[in-house]
């Protein structure tokens, strides 16, 4: 629509798409909220938004095509073949040179609102790590500055925030003086926003001049990327190879040359590591292929009948879980932009807060309204080729997601001590354990000690004894 478009015009184009309740409080508002509500309405796309109350808010999208998919294959953790063990090393040289070479970038997206965990703030300044109490911001922070400096390379960090948290994202880095890093190294982007509706189809207003809005989805960074001019700066550097994580991951493995090694080897545009799922049903996407396209199928729209399937040898047919981890090449995200590929949307029903028609505030119990999002796994199929590193779960992922119970703070805590006291007795240091076999210590070891079981064993002569009880830290 039209800058400058007269308020008549608005209300008969509002009423043609039954979203008249928007200027509902014109008469009240004095002529500064009146322009900047006019303006909100003016960024919207009632054509597109027609289409979304019909189909995603109104009405239930059907789940995708449930006949023709098959699971989808993955390289496995470590070579099994001799020709596997002789593509890997290639793989790590490939990948170590890439690095080095100053070819990938790191990529959270961290524009999510969190309301699982209900936390006060940016989900990235949550304090995760056992001893310290470092925040997810400060561990990636540590981990990005460590590989700079094992391949001798700048890797510039991009961070996606959303209108919610960008701010207080900025304001938290510059009171950690961007922990170390060179703040022109950190390249910080808003994603963008979409209405909020009610399940009427109505557009929900936050206040009397605010229509209620919300972030777009991981997805939305393909086109926050272009947007914030993130892409355009890495095409100054040379940048072509993205490594992509979620906030909530502490235990990522950042820069992973097999990874970006393979990736490149095989000429893929868009890849993911994968886990074995620990059931069914578990609450991640399936890796499945169809139309020979590496898909991502969520879990709610896997049949139970093809979850529950599995071969001989008592695996599950479905078994590979998206864990929201993938290389991705900037060219890629420059052909999805240009070529003017739009992510399909997901509804998600929520408790969202509105006023009424009464302009009064409401703060509801239960679910009354529908956000809508795009979802980065949605551009892996359009990619012209895939590929799947499958991991070792317990080295590499540990999501924050909800204040209690599984992919608790909680439960995080106990992998990253885990992981630490694998590490540690790889490297042949003696860890106390409990009867129960847990460690009956608590253990971080910062990314400048070590960023693998590797790097522990070549420092072991560094490593103090650690006893029953103790809190060891290593740095
Ligand atoms: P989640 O799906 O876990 O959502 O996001 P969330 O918003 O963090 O948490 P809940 O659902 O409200 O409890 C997975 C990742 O995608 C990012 C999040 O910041 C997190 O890293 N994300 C999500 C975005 O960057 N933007 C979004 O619009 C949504």
């Amino acid at each position: 629509m039209p800058a400058g478009t007269d308020v008549e015009s608005i209300k008969r184009l509002l009423a043609e798409h039954q979203q008249e309740h928007l200027i509902g409080f014109w008469p009240q508002l004095d002529p500064n909220h009146r322009e900047g509500l006019l303006a909100q309405i003016r960024e919207l796309d009632f054509p597109a938004i027609d289409e979304w109350v019909e189909s995603l808010v109104k009405g239930r999208p059907q789940p995708p095509v449930q006949h023709d998919f098959e699971p989808a294959r993955s390289y496995s953790p470590q070579a099994r073949s001799t020709q596997d063990q002789h593509k890997y090393a290639q793989a790590i040289e490939l990948g170590t040179q890439l690095i080095s070479h100053g070819k990938a970038a790191a990529l959270t997206v961290a524009g999510g609102q969190g309301t699982r965990l209900g936390f006060d703030g940016p989900k990235g300044n949550f304090p995760i790590s056992p001893i310290h109490r470092k925040t997810l911001f400060r561990i990636f922070a540590e981990t990005i500055a460590a590989v700079s400096q094992r391949y001798g390379a700048t890797c510039p960090w991009y961070i996606m925030t959303s209108p919610l948290n960008h701010e207080q994202t900025l304001a938290i880095f510059k009171a950690d003086n961007y922990y170390g890093l060179d703040p022109r190294n950190v390249f910080i982007f808003q994603q963008g926003t979409l209405p909020n509706f009610g399940l009427d189809g109505r557009i929900l207003l936050a206040e009397k001049d605010q229509i209620a809005r919300s972030p777009d989805g991981h997805g939305g960074c393909i086109r926050a990327l272009a947007r914030s001019g993130a892409l355009a700066d890495m095409n100054k550097r040379g940048i072509q190879y993205l490594t992509y994580w979620q906030v909530d991951n502490p235990l990522v493995r950042l820069f992973d040359p097999l990874f970006i090694g393979l990736h490149a080897l095989d000429g893929a545009q868009m890849s993911s590591k994968a886990v074995i799922k620990n059931g069914p049903k578990e609450k991640v996407g399936n890796f499945c292929l169809v139309d020979g396209k590496v898909t991502v199928i969520e879990y709610s729209d896997l049949p139970d009948e093809l979850a529950e399937r599995h071969r001989p040898d008592g695996s599950l047919v479905f078994q590979l879980g998206s864990i929201a981890i993938h290389i991705i090449n900037t060219d890629f995200v420059e052909h999805l932009n240009t070529a003017g590929h739009s992510l399909p949307l997901h509804r998600a029903v929520k408790k969202i807060p509105h006023i009424d028609s009464q302009g009064r505030p409401i703060e509801p119990e239960e679910p009354n309204g529908v956000k809508l999002e795009s979802f980065i796994f949605d551009a892996i199929p359009l990619a012209q080729r895939s590929i799947i590193l499958e991991i070792v779960r317990s080295e590499q992922f540990a999501p924050v997601k909800n204040a209690t119970g599984e992919d608790s703070a909680e439960a995080t805590h106990r992998m990253m001590i885990e992981r630490a006291a694998a590490w540690l007795e790889s490297a042949g240091v003696k860890v106390p354990r409990k009867p129960d076999r847990s460690p009956d210590c608590v253990l971080e070891i910062a990314p400048s000690f070590a960023l693998d079981a590797e790097e522990v064993a070549a420092k072991r002569d560094q490593i103090p004894p650690i006893n029953p009880g103790d809190d060891a830290y290593l740095a």
